[in-house]
């Protein structure tokens, strides 16, 4: 999307067609493009229209029904916050009674609209001025919002006293500008480096203004997380989605969180201290349960299996591979659990023979924290009977190892 097909959906005519357009349907495109075109509308303005009418269909997935009234583009609705988890970190700036919150890096603004619909203040800037011009745009409706063209490092924030109910948030882009592959999207960067405005700025602006909070990878090392912060790992239907950090009187609990957040769940938050004293991993395969537990992605990334181990009466398999044994069924929100089947060191022919014995044909093959790749595993299996398995493979005591479960 550039500057002249945003003004001409921005003017009168553009918005009244785009708004008039019915659902998207990729089939019928082309029928109503020849039908808009008949009607009077120009090339440009139809297709700029029709842009965005499949832009609003792909981001209803995040942005619910405020994506019928939205601009976009490709890259801003791939970076935007999903609306939930936006209004989660809104509400981390209501509670520690912040007035007006700098979004430095605002995209499309779905973050900022989370923070004005509680609201706050915003004071939204974008070095992207097509970005800029859309997030005006999606901001419309709220009197005390506003954006500009700018760069985060040019804006002249408060300070002293005057930092007291001011907040900064921050969602660095995590793309290269300039090379987009051929959907029209930018490649993804992935030092801390890379991003930006850089992780060394983010924290230029945390020290600046105490209450920042910013928007990381998943994949954000626990050995970066500043002292004294939260970092924040957030999960939605079981994908991470992100791990924000969070400074000053944003901070909750400091340290590694984890918040696992379903559709119409209530959110789980787990924290350093609910992993605190779980026991060691197994000592021997000997030592198996008769259930594996899997917790949430967001709990392993942030850490925290151990607390599932508390919780489950159990222990992990190995260090940081995510998988708790025990002898108790325990229904536990945030992880899946598993009964054992068999379990046993790994060896492609002798899990071949257990497989070709309980006639399986069928396999799901999960794994964590061995070199082993599924797809060579299923081919070295060749497989074939009526029945279905789960396998498992992971490591005990430093050594690879396969399960086979089923769910429950
Ligand atoms: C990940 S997106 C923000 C998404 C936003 N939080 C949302 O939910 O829609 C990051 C944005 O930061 C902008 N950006 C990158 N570097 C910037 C800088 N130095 N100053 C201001 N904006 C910047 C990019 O143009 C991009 O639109």
């Amino acid at each position: 999307m550039d500057l002249a097909s945003i003004a001409l959906l921005v003017g009168g005519e553009g918005w009244g067609l785009l708004q008039s357009l019915p659902p998207y349907d990729a089939a019928g495109e082309l029928a109503l493009q020849t039908r808009l075109r008949s009607a009077g509308f120009s090339a440009e303005v139809v297709s700029a229209a029709l842009t965005q009418s499949r832009l609003r269909a792909r981001g209803r997935d995040k942005l619910g029904a405020f994506a019928d009234g939205m601009l976009f583009t490709p890259d801003g609705l791939e970076q935007a916050t999903r609306l939930e988890v936006a209004a989660r970190h809104a509400s981390r700036y209501l509670r520690a009674e912040v007035r007006a919150v700098h979004d430095l890096g605002c995209g499309i603004g779905a973050d900022a609209m989370a923070l004005a619909g509680l609201d706050l203040a915003v004071r939204a800037v974008d070095s992207d001025e097509v970005t800029a011009v859309v997030a005006g745009v999606n901001l419309r409706h709220w009197p005390d919002a506003d954006v500009a063209h700018a760069r985060a490092e040019d804006v002249s924030l408060p300070t002293g006293e005057a930092t007291r109910h001011t907040g900064l948030w921050l969602d660095p882009a995590r793309r290269a500008r300039g090379a987009a592959d051929i959907t029209g999207r930018t490649r993804r960067v992935f030092s801390l480096d890379a991003i930006s405005p850089t992780w060394h700025q983010v924290q230029d602006f945390a020290r600046a203004v105490p209450a920042t909070g910013a928007k990381l990878s998943p994949t954000f090392p626990h050995q970066a997380v500043p002292a004294g912060t939260e970092a924040a790992w957030t999960s939605w239907n079981g994908e991470v989605v992100e791990c924000a950090v969070w400074w000053g009187p944003l901070v909750q609990t400091v340290g590694r969180t984890a918040s696992v957040c379903r559709a119409g769940s209530v959110a789980v938050t787990l924290t350093e201290a609910d992993a605190e004293d779980s026991p060691e991993p197994l000592g021997s395969l000997a030592e198996m349960g008769s259930y594996v537990y899997e917790p949430d992605r967001a709990v392993i990334r942030a850490g925290l299996t151990g607390a599932l181990a508390n919780a489950v009466d159990g222990a992990e398999l190995d260090h940081g591979v995510g998988y708790v044994s025990s002898n108790r069924a325990l229904d536990i929100s945030w992880s899946h659990r598993y009964s054992v089947v068999e379990a046993m060191p790994w060896n492609v022919k002798a899990l071949r023979a257990w497989l070709r014995d309980h006639d399986i044909g069928r396999l799901t093959i999960k794994k964590r924290g061995v070199p082993l790749d599924p797809d060579t595993v299923r081919r070295q299996l060749r497989v074939k009977g009526a029945g279905e398995a789960t396998v498992i493979l992971t490591r005990v005591r430093s050594q690879p190892h396969v399960l086979v479960v089923r769910a429950g």
